[in-house]
């Protein structure tokens, strides 16, 4: 896979998205929100509500609407600062489909044949998959490289799909013969929040599609439902050890100390100095209310902001006209490499 490039000479700039399919959670938010929150103080971001990525499975369009402004307020409630950071939704801005589709014909079946996420979304049936589901990961380069962005935060699940990505600006930029005109996007995966694990099984991530609620924390859980959730989370009855390499073969312990110190905002050796030798009796209520200081005032804005529609409506208008001027010019010598008239 391609390395990362330093001959790129454009502006730094941040893309990264979520998609509207509903139980927005905690890794969602360890993974990428917060991460988005303190970006915007470093580099030009760009923050999309991915509704194009969401209707490669079936999504009710009531709720498809619902959820994107669910979206927009996660974001905002989280800190991010829509004068500062753009935040629009995907569909609105039409260059993400058009260069979509010059991206279907630069990737080639074999990347996408090994992509992970598909096999796990499209399941035993691939024959009844969406196309759409199969060429997501081709959409979500076009997301990124139609701004030319060069830094995606995003969770580990990701990074399949950023190597992809950083796959299709390469064979672009060789066969067309246009040295650096796209980035390769630099992935910012790392740090504890990086993959939030399910509460009921620590060799799982957490997910939107988990049937179980238990195996979350959304962003809409009231502290009482976070403190059973963490209560009731899966663990072993040792108590907690010195080292995080002890914690190696203790997947459910290790997501908790990981979860307390993506929360905290410290190294998970940290939480185990002021924990080890305590049982989860302890640690667990201490876990419960360090989640419910961080997520319950996010969840209380998002909750005031979901009840003015008008609002986050007029955000993301706003949000898609200002990408909208960033990708014209790209999009516009992109097809001009591509030799369209
Ligand atoms: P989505 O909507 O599934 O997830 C949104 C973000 O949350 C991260 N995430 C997690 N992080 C840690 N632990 C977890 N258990 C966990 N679950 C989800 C994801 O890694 C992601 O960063 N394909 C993307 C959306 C997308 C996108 C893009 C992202 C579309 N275009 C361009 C970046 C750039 C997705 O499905 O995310």
């Amino acid at each position: 896979m391609s390395e990362p490039t330093s001959a790129y000479k454009g502006p730094e700039r941040v893309f990264s998205g979520v998609q509207p399919t509903g139980n927005l959670h905690l890794g969602n938010y360890l993974g990428a929100i917060r991460k988005f929150v303190n970006l915007q103080h470093e580099m030009e971001c760009i923050f999309c509500v991915v509704d194009m990525h969401a209707i490669t499975m079936w999504q009710d369009p009531k709720e498809l609407r619902a959820q994107t402004l669910e979206i927009a307020a996660a974001y905002v409630a989280a800190g991010i600062d829509p004068e500062k950071a753009i935040i629009f939704n995907q569909s609105a801005v039409s260059g993400h489909a058009e260069l979509a589709w010059i991206f279907n014909c630069v990737a080639r079946m074999g990347w996408l044949n090994r992509m992970t996420q598909f096999k796990d979304k499209a399941g035993k049936d691939k024959e009844r998959a969406s196309v759409g589901l199969f060429v997501y990961p081709n959409l979500m380069a076009a997301d990124i490289l139609l701004y030319k962005a060069t830094h995606v935060p995003v969770g580990d699940d990701q990074k399949q799909h950023l190597e992809l990505t950083r796959d299709i600006a390469v064979k672009f930029n060789n066969e067309f013969d246009v040295e650096n005109f796209f980035p390769q996007p630099e992935p910012l995966i790392k740090g504890a929040g990086a993959r939030v694990m399910s509460l009921r099984d620590g060799a799982a991530k957490m997910s939107k599609s988990d049937p179980s609620d238990l195996s979350r924390i959304n962003l809409t859980d009231d502290p009482e439902a976070i403190a059973k959730k963490i209560k009731k989370a899966r663990t072993d009855p040792e108590p907690l050890p010195e080292t995080s390499d002890e914690l190696k073969a203790r997947p459910e312990a290790e997501n908790l100390v990981n979860i307390y110190a993506a929360l905290a905002g410290t190294a998970s050796e940290d939480v185990l100095t002021a924990y080890a030798g305590q049982g989860f009796g302890v640690f667990k209520p201490a876990l419960a209310d360090l989640a419910v200081e961080v997520l319950s005032p996010i969840t209380a804005e998002m909750r005031r902001l979901q009840g003015d529609p008008a609002f986050l409506e007029k955000i993301m208008t706003k949000g898609s006209e200002r990408a909208e001027r960033i990708a014209t010019p790209i999009l516009r010598d992109v097809k001009r490499v591509v030799g369209f008239l």
